[in-house]
């Protein structure tokens, strides 16, 4: 295991620890008679999902049965966040729901992975006295091992992966961070970078497509900083590996550093058929003062320059998404009111914005928070509405042109959903066409959210 970049005695405490250190609680194991059932449950970032995905097959390969409803499992996993203090709330109120349903049968068990389980590491056990595991998703072998012992008895080799009719897939590419943002706790619980080597993606990817996925995303939380441990390839190289798996139809990654935003990606975007006009390139803030005390590595007017050149390449139409934080410390009227002209100035497709949250460990855990609480929400229902006005005035000029839409479902009304090559959702009229089909058709009309189509034939 990489050493961690450590800022702080607080940060200290977030180094892994190997499953046997962490198995303080022996929980009770009776004899099923069957294969043990699993639930999973996440929540936080696509890294999550993904590693929900992963671990749904390393369940399958014990012999555990995954993916099961709350009622029918033996084990619940929780696979968790710490990015904001609500996400980590939100952990402790799930496992608050478990405990009833823990208590309702002898030998039900709870598990914690994902981000908290770095960050609070086996002290986690003495806060919950409910939870019997704690393991480090980036290392879920010696869990596994465990689990396999224990109900060895029960267990009757790999079982089948449930069929999927996923048609959408995120496919990690790497993992950790070696940016050193001062609010975020990510390079803490998910370390430092470690990218996968080009065939082991595209092989990945050949294992999704032959189960009928169609529209791939590539993830890593600086994936821009991508570098093939064999030949060095960096991002522009691994979408083209990429992009030629016979079958797939839509390619996009996730999350871009606007260090690394280089032209030859760009150029990449706008020559590989797969890949979607679709960026989503975090800004975090709209003042050089600001983004320098965040310790983001560029200036707006740099960062408004990538922009520029992504959206001069990336023909006819790229979508851009950012991230941006409100209520950092020290954040004047001023600083906020740069990032709003920012915002009306670079008219994003899409903001997630956030009410910055203390995370400990972190360099901007020893300044003051000091924008109150009422203030940050103000702030981030100020920027709410501006962005709500920015996405319908852009989606407003879909209308009359043409968009390519993968069909992904029904609602219960029989009117079809999609999502644009530029990740935007569609609808479309009932039964126009099946999950998995794309459907080119004419935009009539757009709110902030979502674009209405009519299929091409029909209009
Ligand atoms: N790697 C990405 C980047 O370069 O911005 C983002 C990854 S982070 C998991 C997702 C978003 O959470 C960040 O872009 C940031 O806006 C937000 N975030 C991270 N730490 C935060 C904090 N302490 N308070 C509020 N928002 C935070
Ligand atoms: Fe966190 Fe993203 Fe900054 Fe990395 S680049 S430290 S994940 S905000
Ligand atoms: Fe949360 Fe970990 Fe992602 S802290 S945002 S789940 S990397």
């Amino acid at each position: 295991m990489s050493q961690m970049p450590v800022l702080s005695d607080a940060a200290r405490g977030f180094m892994p620890l190997t499953m046997a250190a962490r198995a303080r609680r022996q929980p009770i194991v009776p004899v099923l008679g069957r294969a043990p059932r699993v639930h999973l449950w996440h929540i936080g970032c696509q890294m999550n999902d993904a590693d929900r995905e992963g671990l749904a097959e390393q369940f399958a390969d014990i012999g555990f049965v995954p993916e099961v409803p709350l009622e029918q499992a033996d084990l619940a996993v929780l696979i968790t966040c710490t990015v904001r203090a609500n996400a980590e709330q939100k952990v402790f109120g799930k496992f608050r729901e478990l405990i009833p349903w823990k208590r309702e049968q002898p030998g039900r068990a709870i598990a914690l992975t994902g981000c908290m389980a770095v960050e609070h590491g086996e002290a986690i056990l003495d806060q919950l006295p409910e939870l019997d595991y704690v393991f480090d998703v980036r290392e879920p072998d010696g869990f596994m091992a465990k689990l396999q012992a224990l109900h060895a008895i029960d267990l009757d080799g790999p079982m089948p992966l449930p069929a999927s009719d996923r048609l959408c897939a995120y496919v990690p590419v790497m993992g950790g961070c070696n940016e050193m943002c001062t609010y975020c706790i990510v390079p803490f619980v998910r370390g430092r970078e470690q990218s996968r080597p080009v065939h082991e993606v595209v092989k990945h990817v050949e294992r999704l497509v032959a189960r009928g996925v169609r529209d791939v995303t590539l993830l890593g939380q600086n994936v821009n900083s991508y570098r093939d441990p064999d030949s060095g390839g960096r991002l522009p190289e691994l979408l083209a590996a990429v992009d030629s798996v016979t079958g797939l139809w839509r390619l996009r990654f996730l999350t871009s550093h606007p260090r690394n935003a280089v032209p030859a990606l760009f150029e990449a975007m706008a020559g590989l058929p797969t890949v979607c006009e679709q960026l989503h390139l975090p800004v975090q803030a709209g003042h050089d003062s600001l983004l320098r005390r965040m310790r983001r590595l560029y200036t707006v007017e740099e960062y408004r320059a990538k922009i520029d050149a992504a959206r001069a390449t990336v023909r006819p139409r790229l979508a851009v998404s950012t991230d941006v934080i409100v209520g950092f410390c020290g954040e004047t009227d001023a600083e906020f009111a740069a990032s709003e002209a920012m915002l009306r100035d670079i008219r994003f497709d899409t903001v997630h914005l956030a009410a910055y949250s203390v995370r400990p460990g972190t360099a901007a855990a020893r300044r003051a928070d000091d924008v109150p609480p009422a203030e940050k929400k103000r702030r981030l229902n100020h920027l709410l509405a501006v962005q709500r006005d920015i996405a319908a005035r852009i989606n407003a000029g879909y209308v009359g042109t043409e968009v390519e839409v993968l069909v992904e479902g029904a609602a219960a009304d029989g009117r079809c959903f999609g999502r644009t090559r530029e990740n935007k959702v569609a609808w479309l009229p009932p039964r126009a066409a099946g999950a998995g089909s794309l459907v080119r058709g004419r935009v009539d009309a757009a709110t902030a959210w979502q674009l209405h189509v009519t299929p091409a034939a029909a209009a």
